[in-house]
């Protein structure tokens, strides 16, 4: 059986690719690289010694899609990454984020569909949860209005799941990741934002190697121990892992339900200036950072209730935010040639 990963050259899809491979699954990447570079698939041969199948494929051409599935008719098992994911360009641009997130997922659903039996397993995010009442944040919290179009592609995407999964052979684990963050250990694979960074970590990183001047802490005032937000930092190999886990139980049948969904994080918060101090203790790097008003659209605190992606997934983050932060920091350093 083959694989394929949507996006699989980006940031959680790359580190995917490696573990799956790591694994023994044979896998074939699509990504249209509009934010992600060819040179990723080196990196994921760097790590496992095999370099995936890849084909340049923009999923909202409906016909490259019905030929990639000509072309590769023993995928019945797909990880869907590829997607926009900007908030603030989302609000900008409402509708290339409804066609990009949404027409695609449809594309591939109507190919899967075609099979008697197959796997789907999607990128959603714990900003469906908006600011969720209780921490942390169990799988049955209610789901809130969506506070961007980004945020409410990652609604209706899993919403469209669930009504083909009700009339189709997909069998399909919807994973809500909590602030996916780190490297490879090796550093030949890492996230490269395009631009400048609008997540914490690369803003971090980029900043102690002196590509942008300053940190700007979004807020002091928040009801929080320290006045920043709080976040639930997952390391982006046990993310990567917990894709893998999540694949081997819809194959092995293991599934109680046609989808299952599952918060994927550390069940640990930590607020803007703990990351801040923590990755000056683990890098020996002094920050420069200065605390500037809210940004629009934050929530003050999210973090995951993991019990059940613990006892029923049977997946567990084991990586810490020190490991995280030293292998962000690893990878910043190798990227600039540093
Ligand atoms: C953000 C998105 C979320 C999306 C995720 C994808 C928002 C409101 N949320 O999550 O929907 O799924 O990215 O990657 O955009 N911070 C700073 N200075 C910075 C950058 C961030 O202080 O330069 C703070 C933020 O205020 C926040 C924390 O760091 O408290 C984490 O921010 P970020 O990495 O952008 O993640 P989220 O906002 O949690």
């Amino acid at each position: 059986m083959k694989i394929l990963v949507t996006g699989g050259l980006g940031f959680i899809g790359s580190h995917t690719v490696v573990e799956l491979q790591k694994e023994g699954f044979d896998v074939v990447v699509i990504d249209d690289l509009s934010n992600s570079s060819v040179d990723v698939l080196e990196g994921i041969e760097a790590i496992t010694g095999k370099k995936p199948e890849f084909e340049q494929i923009d999923l909202r051409e409906k016909q490259a899609v019905k030929d990639f599935f000509k072309k590769y008719a023993d995928v019945t098992g797909i990880i869907h990454f590829a997607a926009s994911k900007a908030v603030g360009e989302s609000v900008e641009n409402p509708l290339l984020y409804y066609e990009n997130n949404i027409g695609s997922l449809v594309y591939l659903l109507q190919e899967l569909q075609k099979k008697a039996e197959s796997y789907f397993i999607f990128s959603s995010s714990c900003t469906v949860y908006g600011q969720a009442e209780k921490m942390p944040i169990t799988e049955e919290a209610p789901i809130q209005a969506a506070m961007s179009p980004y945020g409410n592609t990652k609604q209706i995407g899993e919403e469209i799941i669930r009504d083909v999964a009700k009339v189709s052979g997909i069998n399909s684990i919807l994973l809500r990741y909590f602030n996916p963050v780190g490297a490879d250990p090796s550093a030949n694979i890492g996230e490269l934002p395009l631009g400048v960074p609008l997540n914490l970590v690369p803003f971090i990183t980029q900043t102690a190697i002196g590509i942008r001047e300053q940190l700007s802490v979004f807020g002091n005032d928040y009801p929080t121990p320290d006045g920043t937000c709080v976040r639930d930092y997952i390391h982006v190999v046990d993310l990567a892992k917990a894709h893998v886990t999540a694949l081997q139980r819809l194959i092995g049948k293991n599934n109680l339900e046609k989808v299952e969904v599952f918060n994927l994080g550390t069940g640990k918060g930590n607020s803007v200036i703990e990351v801040i101090n923590a990755f000056e203790r683990v890098t020996g790097q002094k920050l420069n950072y200065k605390i500037v008003g809210r940004r629009a659209g934050d929530v003050i605190e999210a973090y995951a209730d993991t019990t059940k992606a613990n006892n029923v997934l049977g997946w567990k983050a084991e990586l810490s935010l020190d490991d995280a932060l030293a292998s962000a920091w690893k990878w910043e350093r190798k990227v600039r040639g540093k």
